[in-house]
């Protein structure tokens, strides 16, 4: 019987992590920032072990400047009569960062590990996941083969060249297309096929997988976060951290992290690619692979809440709940969201205060997990929408 490192050590390059580790020690993992306080949740002896083994285990590659700011929004908590702030990770990591840098830093340093020197990814056009792997890779010297999905219909100049897609040219990456949108398992086997021709060509590719059936090993780079908002809010927690749920990774690393840091802290999923039923069984089934891999039953269904009220008219549109939620936020606190993902991520605060589920005083944190590239590739909507 091969231990967890052993079976890490023992995979074919193109695959990331799947195995499990020890007890609660990654979730000590994020504790691994000198500057966060303990808080007296985990005993300091049993982490500095747990963490060694953590880190030789699923090594990261650290892409950012921790922590990223937290701040409250004056006047939009004046405005809903809560207490509002947002945590900056639009900030997190190299050209426009957002979420993804987090869960990057675990694909890539599982790549390193294994002397990888290429990196495929797939994605939609617009994909925020997708560019900022292709940065990362630039600042490494490793080639990043980016396989865009036809998951939208739009027609524009701007979402099929401006944004992201600008970016990822400017990065110097390889694009190739895959002509589904909601074919994960067919967009994998591509990159994957994609990874073994390299293979015979002498290159050392590393494969990024979307399917639900991976290990979201991206998830630790949320629960990383949650250490961080924890630390940061002090004696004075949230009761609801506000996240987007896409591929769920984000959303699963938070609740992992809340419930190990502040378990009275709600976290609520705000839905930016399916309906929340068909996100509740993706999630349900994630959360059981990301469970064997911590080899810790953190996450129970129960703990997986979600929100659809603003996906409509459906994933990468710009709907009448996520307009306005963009223009409260900019008009209010001169911030900006993204048509695709944040606005939608706000609209769930906005449209839950109105309608009484987020109770006045309730303090609540918004995640902006980036994305503002993709206001150049929704240039010609926003033009519209603002003229
Ligand atoms: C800006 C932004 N926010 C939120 C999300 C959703 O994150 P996740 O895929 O981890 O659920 C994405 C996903 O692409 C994103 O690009």
């Amino acid at each position: 019987m091969l231990s967890a490192k052993q079976q890490y050590h023992n995979l074919p390059l193109w695959c990331h992590a799947q195995v499990g580790l020890r007890s609660n020690t990654l979730i000590e993992n994020c504790k691994s920032n000198a500057s966060l306080p303990l808080f007296g949740y985990v005993e300091s002896n049993a982490m500095t072990s747990a963490l060694n083994e953590t880190t030789e285990i699923f090594p990261r590659h650290n892409m950012i400047e921790t922590p990223t700011p937290l701040t409250r929004l004056n006047r939009l908590s004046e405005h809903f009569d809560i207490d509002l702030w947002i945590k900056r990770d639009d900030l997190a990591g190299p050209t426009l960062g957002g979420n993804k840098t987090r869960q990057l830093e675990y694909y890539f340093g599982a790549a390193l590990a294994k002397g990888a020197d290429t990196i495929l990814i797939t994605g939609a056009v617009q994909s925020n996941f997708v560019r900022i792997a292709a940065a990362i890779a630039a600042a490494l010297g490793m080639e990043a083969v980016l396989q865009l999905e036809h998951r939208v219909y739009n027609d524009t100049e701007s979402y099929k060249n401006s944004g992201n897609v600008l970016l990822n040219k400017m990065f110097g990456a390889r694009i190739i297309y895959y002509p589904e949108g909601e074919d994960e398992n067919g967009a994998d086997k591509a990159l994957y096929q994609e990874a073994e021709r390299l293979t015979k060509l002498g290159k050392r590719p590393y494969v990024i997988p979307l399917g639900e059936n991976n290990a979201p090993l991206g998830a630790l780079g949320y629960v990383n976060c949650a250490a961080e908002i924890v630390a940061q809010a002090g004696k004075s927690q949230f009761d609801e951290v506000v996240i987007g749920s896409g591929s769920g990774a984000s959303h699963l690393g938070m609740i992992a992290g809340m419930k190990r840091y502040s378990p009275n802290t709600k976290v609520m999923g705000s839905c930016v690619r399916r309906k929340k039923t068909l996100q509740k069984q993706r999630l349900v089934l994630k959360s059981k692979h990301f469970n064997d891999m911590v080899e810790e039953a953190i996450i129970s269904d129960f703990d997986i809440q979600l929100w659809d009220g603003a996906l409509a008219p459906g994933y990468g549109i710009l709907g009448d709940a996520a307009t306005m939620a963009l223009k409260l936020l900019a008009k209010l606190e001169g911030q900006v969201v993204d048509p695709a993902y944040t606005a939608k991520v706000f609209a769930c605060i906005v449209e839950r205060c109105s309608d009484m589920q987020i109770q006045k005083g309730s303090k609540i944190l918004f995640v902006h997990s980036g994305g503002l590239a993709g206001l150049f590739g929704y240039q010609d909507d926003l033009v519209k929408i603002f003229s």
